[in-house]
């Protein structure tokens, strides 16, 4: 199950990635917006960050005109590793070695076909264990305050 959040900045975007996921049968739960009326960010990212967090949903995307305003937003529930993408290797990547759990995107930044191809990539990538593992536990550590360095 995918969360899907948005503010109107980034409703187009996440009308194409519904397109998408519908294709494809992937299931999802919307958490809005459902329009382009001006709306707060941090509601929608806080939705998709619990629904995530909380196991309702494996991973999430939100969609805002950057795609950093409501990733700043998810970013401050713990448990959450949501990232900004912007092109084929980020999307890639920040599955792989960050294990992002949220894809976050912007509708002024990039063109629908891009968020769908970003959102094809996050979802077909998996986790790479070893060395990664052990980076995302410092990141919760930092997450928890029990991180330490010399
Ligand atoms: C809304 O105008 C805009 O600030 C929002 O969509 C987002 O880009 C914030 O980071």
């Amino acid at each position: 199950m995918i969360a899907l959040g948005c503010d109107h900045g980034g409703y187009n975007l996440i009308c194409a990635v519904k397109k998408y996921l519908d294709e494809k049968g992937i299931a999802y739960k919307e958490f809005g917006t459902f329009s382009e009326d001006s709306v707060d960010y941090p509601i929608y990212a806080y939705k998709v960050a619990k629904a995530v967090t909380e196991g309702d949903c494996e991973l999430g995307i939100l969609c805002c005109g950057t795609g950093i305003g409501i990733s700043m937003a998810a970013n401050k529930v713990k448990g959450v590793r949501a990232a900004v993408v912007n092109n084929d290797f980020g999307a890639e990547m920040t599955r792989r070695h960050n294990h992002a759990n949220i894809l976050c995107m912007g509708g002024r930044v990039i063109s629908e076909e891009d968020a769908v191809r970003f959102t094809d990539i996050f979802l077909n990538t998996p986790e790479e264990g070893g060395r990664h593992d052990n980076r995302v536990a410092m990141l919760k550590q930092i997450e928890d305050g029990t991180f330490s360095v010399e």
